[in-house]
């Protein structure tokens, strides 16, 4: 994975865009390009919203296949895929798409990315999937990260593009991997953020300031992101019995686990992130995982692969 700076100090060039959705965050990406200097023209379903876009430069299409038909690079961001693909795959549409660049920056999964990468080289259209990890008020600054993935020569072609938008990260060749990538990113940040719901009703239940838990959770980050960062280092080298490094066995982490459930029970709050966590540790206790590192935990997440349910490994 490469990054690559936003300050690049390109220069605008003549490469026409055209945005496809013009919601916040597609209203966000055409205030970026215009403010480089590109032109940009932008479609959306409710033309109305077009209309603060074209008071600063943009000019508004009237079909998505006027859009298209007039842009070298069209950038796809409406709510998901498949509103992405209904936009895209009228023959008039597919026709004009062919040898333009289509950039999709819809949330997906890597399936997704796959399939409309898929879609796109049967009718000879260049492909790039891309993430967006910011918020709106974020693009076209140097915090607001989108993630590409697919042929790294059409990344690199068009960087000027990219670095309209703000921080760019080529993740790779895989089309997938921007999506997977977000994913993977997206679920640290919603287990955390659940954490800290939880460490809230915690507090507040036992009549404990939140700002005061606040306060105290930015002292502990530092100790969390290592905790984080070496239990992923094991992963990766798959070292999940305990050694001289490990911080916790399974068994210990448990025992706490199980003490958060006990407050949470006495105290009548949501169940559902306690007992989840219980069954993952029940999982990897039985199976033998007791004194082993915390990092096991991972593979009663992993044993699930497949979905199977037929699987008994499936916790
Ligand atoms: N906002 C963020 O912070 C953020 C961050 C990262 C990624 N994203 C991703 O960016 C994408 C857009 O998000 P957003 O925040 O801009 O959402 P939004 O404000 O709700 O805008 C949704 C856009 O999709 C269009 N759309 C929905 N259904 C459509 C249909 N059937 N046909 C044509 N157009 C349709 C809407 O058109 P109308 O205006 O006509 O309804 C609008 O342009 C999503 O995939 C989102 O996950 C957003």
């Amino acid at each position: 994975m490469s990054k690559v700076q936003v300050n690049d100090a390109e220069a605008p060039t003549k490469r026409r865009i055209a945005v496809l959705g013009a919601g916040r965050m597609g209203s966000a990406l055409v205030l970026a390009l215009l403010a480089r200097g590109f032109a940009v023209t932008v479609w959306n379903r409710t033309a109305s919203k077009c209309a603060p876009l074209a008071a600063k430069g943009a000019r508004v299409a009237g079909s998505v296949e006027d859009a298209v038909s007039g842009s070298d690079v069209i950038i796809g961001n409406v709510s998901d895929y498949p509103t992405s693909l209904e936009l895209v795959q009228p023959p008039a549409v597919t026709k004009a798409l062919r040898e333009r660049l289509f950039v999709q920056l819809a949330t997906g999964t890597p399936r997704q990315a796959k399939e409309m990468a898929g879609w796109a080289r049967e009718h000879q259209i260049h492909y790039l999937d891309g993430a967006i990890m910011a918020t709106p008020e974020f693009i076209g600054t140097e915090g607001g990260h989108i993630l590409y993935s697919g042929p790294k020569e059409l990344f690199e072609a068009n960087q000027p593009v990219f670095a309209a938008l703000g921080g760019h990260v080529y993740v790779g060749a895989n089309v997938g991997h921007a999506s997977t990538l977000d994913a993977s990113l997206l679920i640290v940040l919603w287990g955390s953020l659940f954490g800290a719901l939880q460490g809230a009703a915690l507090s507040e239940a036992e009549d404990y300031p939140v700002d005061e838990f606040a306060s105290s959770l930015e002292a502990t980050m530092p100790v969390l992101t290592s905790a984080v960062l070496s239990t992923l280092k094991r992963i990766d080298k798959r070292r999940f019995e305990a050694d001289e490094s490990t911080f916790s066995s399974v068994e210990t982490c448990y025992a706490s686990a199980r003490l958060i459930h006990q407050m949470n029970e006495e105290h009548g709050l949501h169940r559902g992130l306690t007992e989840a966590l219980d069954k993952i540790f029940r999982h990897v206790t039985d199976a033998g995982h007791a004194q082993s590192d915390v990092a096991a935990l991972y593979l009663a997440i992993a044993a699930a692969r497949g979905a199977n349910p037929a699987n008994p490994a499936n916790p």
